[in-house]
């Protein structure tokens, strides 16, 4: 399996994959970015300790090699929001197994709830510092889990690596929705008239070398002593905030209200010198400036009901920072102070085996609109595949070159686009290898795909294109935009007939086709489709269907 990552989505057997914004309902303000707390600064011993509001993330889609598309299904009628990350390519099998964490607690609730429709998961990834070839990747975690409000007991004890006592109730569903009618109360359960959702915050960060393919729990980079002090200043600037009484005040009530008997730590007196830092922290972040940010855990060092709480540690004093660090972590802080610029992140292949994939083709060009069409997908990101009519090629070969410049597969449609099965086997022969030759002298490679005009073939040119070692691409998705000429029928027919998988048929020779082609990616991306070229779409080497008819992904004979 090339992309770990991705079955942590499929496990959840209902996913969206989301953008970069977090659509909490429970943070105090609706930015794009995941905020939690207020902002304050205080100084602490030798160290500023502020509360933030954002904790210094950077949307990925800044990020060169990151794809997050979005995705949704309907596993127990509850929409469940994920984000995939298909680069750098070493943090797959650590996300893939947090994410997974993630979606089986979440699956295993929801699997017990009378309502489950009202259930959430939301899962955002965000860039948390970056120089070179390193960069800090969080993913925040948000769980809204619906719990009849007369209901006092707890959420089942989970299999969460930070404490998961339930949080306090923090939306009321509207009696309509816990009156369904499909809802039938579990035995445990007495039906209310209310429906409360409680949210779970949680979140993990790595720091990964891309270069050197290495990535570290983000965590790890803390000395146990470090975890100590740090807890220990959180704590204090809590206690000069006025946040908490004293050292073990709140987090002693945050433990009687909401002890879990399954959590045996609950139940003890809080003391932060004594807590194991992995379970007050979440994550570390190392500032591009030297600071360190820690997301505390939810229920910790403050009650429930205030989530994750983030804090920025800027140092006042030579080595404040890097004394809370193991040696590996002050090693990586000095690299992502180095003031080196974010290196391109290698992108790793989209795996169509688990994603939703689909190819967008384009025939008969190049012509008048492929240049307008080139500068849609750039800006989109999309590549696609281009079947060429040989003698268009010959006459235009700057255009040819620049599809193939911008990542674009090009391929083969004949040199005077006939009805191949209709000419001798010397002329049919000559149809492909002239534009073969074009496409090469414009400088794009060989061809190893070719789409006979029509559809039009027979077992003559199957055979031709296998000695050849090529391809016949056909299409299960006709947009019939050689004959709508229309932008919206276009828009339509194209994404009410897209599915996992498929060749999308369109002409860059038509300029309604042209124009149809930003809204119906926009439209398929917002419903999880990744853009990919054929040979993508079938596994990367075409050249073991040399001679067969690609259909589709998965419709090859
Ligand atoms: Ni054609």
């Amino acid at each position: 399996m090339r992309n770990r990552l991705t079955g942590a989505l499929f496990l959840a057997g209902s996913l969206m994959l989301a953008g970069c914004t977090s659509s909490s309902g429970t943070n105090p303000s609706e930015s794009a970015t995941p905020t939690w707390g207020t902002s304050s600064t205080a100084s602490s011993s030798s160290l500023h300790v502020e509360t933030l509001d954002t904790p210094g993330t950077t949307a990925l889609e800044n990020s060169p090699g990151f794809i997050d598309l979005p995705r949704q299904t309907d596993a127990f009628g509850a929409p469940v929001t994920l984000t995939g990350v298909r680069a750098p390519e070493a943090l797959h099998a650590p996300v893939q197994e947090w994410t997974d964490a993630q979606a089986e607690l979440f699956t295993a609730e929801i699997g017990q709830l009378p309502t489950p429709s009202d259930a959430s998961l939301e899962m955002t990834p965000s860039r948390c510092g970056a120089a070179g070839s390193i960069l800090c990747y969080v993913i925040y975690s948000q769980t809204k889990v619906p719990h009849p409000a007369a209901s006092p007991e707890p959420a089942a004890p989970t299999i969460s690596t930070s404490p998961s006592a339930p949080s306090h109730p923090t939306e009321t569903a509207t009696p309509a929705d816990a009156a369904h009618p499909d809802a039938s109360p579990s035995p445990s359960q007495t039906p209310t008239s209310q429906v409360s959702l409680e949210t779970r915050e949680e979140a993990k960060a790595w720091i990964t070398d891309f270069e050197k393919g290495t990535v570290v729990d983000s965590l790890t980079l803390l000395s146990d002593e470090g975890r100590d002090a740090l807890s220990a200043l959180i704590t204090e600037h809590l206690v000069s905030e006025g946040k908490i009484d004293s050292h073990d005040g709140a987090a002693a009530e945050s433990a009687d209200s909401s002890a879990s008997p399954a959590d045996p730590t609950a139940s003890e007196e809080h003391d932060p010198a004594q807590d194991n830092g992995s379970e007050i922290f979440d994550a570390v972040f190392l500032d591009e400036d030297g600071a360190l940010t820690v997301l505390v855990s939810q229920g910790t060092l403050l009650p429930e009901g205030e989530g994750i709480t983030s804090y920025r540690i800027s140092e006042e004093r030579e080595g404040g920072i890097a004394e809370l660090l193991t040696p590996d972590g002050a090693t990586l802080r000095d690299a992502l102070t180095s003031g080196a610029e974010l290196a391109s992140i290698p992108e790793t292949p989209v795996d169509c085996s688990v994603f939703s994939c689909v190819a967008l083709t384009f025939d008969d060009g190049p012509g008048p609109y492929t240049a307008e069409l080139l500068d849609t997908l750039k800006e989109k990101d999309v590549k696609a595949t281009f079947f060429l009519v040989g003698r268009s090629a010959a006459s235009d070969p700057a255009m040819v070159s620049r599809e193939a410049q911008e990542g674009h597969v090009v391929a083969n449609h004949s040199w005077s686009h006939p009805s191949l099965p209709t000419l001798s086997s010397g002329t049919m022969a000559a149809e492909i290898e002239q534009t073969d030759q074009a496409i090469e002298d414009a400088g794009a490679p060989r061809p190893l795909l070719v789409r006979p005009p029509y559809g039009d073939k027979n077992a003559t040119l199957l055979s031709l294109l296998g000695q050849r070692g090529q391809a016949a691409v056909l299409w299960d998705v006709d947009t019939m935009d050689w004959k709508n000429r229309n932008v919206s029928k276009n828009i339509e027919t194209a994404v009410e007939k897209a599915h996992p998988g498929a060749i999308i048929l369109m002409h860059d020779i038509h300029p309604e086709s042209v124009e149809a082609v930003p809204e119906i990616i926009d439209r398929l991306e917002s419903q999880g489709y990744i853009f990919v070229t054929v040979p993508e779409l079938v596994g990367g080497d075409v050249s073991q269907y040399a001679g067969m008819s690609i259909y589709s992904q998965h419709n090859i004979r």
